[in-house]
Order: C-alpha cells, then sequence, then structure tokens
C-alpha cells in the first residue's frame, strides 16, 4: 500500500521529538531523513547524533537519502546510527554495486537515487540489486521546490521494468510532493511518497499526513 513519508528537514527541529510523535501517531512507519554535507548539495543538514536520538524515541522505520560525495564512508555510520534503509545517489557511486551491497551487508535495506537529470537507462545493471529506487522529483539539496513533472514518466518506466523483469523493488519520489500533485504521483505507481513542506511545513503535520495519505490512497481505489 502506498506510504507517505514525511521528511524532518522541513520540521522544526526545537520540537523534533513531537514532531515525529504526531505523524508516528497519524500512521507514518517511516520518517525520511536528508544527509547532505555542503559539497553535493549546496546544503548541510544533520550528522549521525539526530538518527540516534531519533533511534532511542521512535518506532518508526528510518529512510536515510544520503546527498553526500563519500557514501562508502558513511553509510555504515549511519547504519550503525539506526538507519533501516539507505539511498545512494547514481551519480557520485563509482562502483555502485559494491556499494549497494555494502549497505545490504550491513544490514540495512539498499536504495539507488537518480537526479532530475539522469535517466532511469542507467540502473539497468543495479535494478536486480536494489531494494528501492528514489526519483528525484527536484534537484537535491532544499525543501520547498516546484515538483518537476517529467519524473512520473521515470516512475513509469520504472514499474514496467519491474514488472518485465519480475522484480520487486519499491519506488519511491522526493521533491515537491503535495496535495495537488499527489493523486497523480499514486496513479504513476509510486510505492513511497516523500512529504517535506506539505506535512511539517503546515499547522497541523499530523492533520496534513492523514490528508495526503488518505489522497493517495483514494487515487487509487478509483478505476478510471
Ligand atoms: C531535497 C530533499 C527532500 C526534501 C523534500 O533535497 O531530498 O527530501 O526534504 O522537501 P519538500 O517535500 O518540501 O520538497
Ligand atoms: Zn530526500
Amino acid at each position: 500500500m502506498i506510504q507517505i513519508v514525511p521528511s524532518i528537514f522541513a520540521a522544526d527541529f526545537m520540537r523534533l521529538g513531537e514532531e515525529i510523535r504526531s505523524v508516528e501517531q497519524a500512521g507514518a512507519q517511516m520518517i525520511h531523513v536528508d544527509i547532505m554535507d555542503g559539497h553535493f548539495v549546496p546544503n548541510f543538514t544533520m550528522g549521525t547524533p539526530i538518527t540516534e536520538s531519533i533511534r532511542r524515541s521512535a518506532h518508526v522505520k528510518l529512510d536515510h537519502h544520503l546527498m553526500i560525495d563519500d557514501p562508502d564512508t558513511y553509510a555504515p555510520i549511519f547504519i550503525k546510527a539506526g538507519a533501516d534503509s539507505v539511498s545512494v545517489h547514481y551519480e557520485v557511486c563509482r562502483n555502485l554495486d559494491r556499494t549497494l551491497h555494502m549497505i545490504r551487508d550491513h544490514g540495512a535495506l539498499a536504495g539507488v537515487v537518480i537526479n532530475p537529470a539522469t535517466p532511469v537507462a542507467v540502473l539497468t545493471e543495479v535494478l536486480g540489486i536494489v531494494d528501492y529506487v528514489l526519483v528525484m522529483s527536484v534537484n537535491p539539496g532544499y525543501g520547498g521546490q516546484k515538483f518537476i513533472p517529467r519524473s512520473l514518466g521515470k516512475v513509469r518506466e520504472l514499474v514496467r521494468l519491474r514488472s518485465e523483469r519480475g522484480l520487486n523493488f519499491a519506488i519511491e519520489i522526493d521533491g515537491g510532493a503535495g496535495r495537488e500533485n499527489i493523486a497523480e504521483i499514486a496513479r504513476a505507481g509510486v510505492d513511497w511518497v516523500v512529504a517535506g513542506s506539505s506535512v511539517f511545513g503546515t499547522r497541523d503535520a499530523s492533520e496534513a499526513f492523514r490528508e495526503l495519505q488518505h489522497s493517495a490512497r483514494g487515487a487509487l481505489s478509483i478505476k478510471v
């Protein structure tokens, strides 16, 4: 079933525990944690202390999106801190097959991410060894950006490849998802929809989460 995955990048860090609890109580099963190094993307976010603190007090799965130049060094460190799934960018991995196996060997789900300028075709050789593919629907680095509609074409292509090859990786989308496009995103075949500002940037994160999840699931039950 399609899931909304709130991104804490848009949360109020002074009230992080409360923010996470509010979406957890509304039914969130996963939280998206954006790790940025100021090199691969022009912004910084958080390090392992945040992952460790959330791990200690929350029950949700922690989905880590590494927007960093050196995922080989840091993926194991974030897994040890409590990451359940770790995605790495195709654009920085020189030995992608090895990196994905390494993440799985450390006990986490392994995901590969593609930027808006990167085509699905480059993933042909790794689709059989990933647990999920993350399609960026904005350029990574900032929250609150506008959704790039072409990303849905990539989602449809992944859905087709997955069924043709009998695979079962999940498809995640990240950036610019909200009330106005959630139905279209759901119908394209996305399994996990990351939502930052459309959840934590609102007056009531728990209500915003419920509404998005309801709309996403509703869009799939309507036969068109
Ligand atoms: C952007 C991050 C996203 C971000 C999404 O580089 O990878 O996860 O939190 O934020 P919204 O949903 O506001 O576009
Ligand atoms: Zn992200």
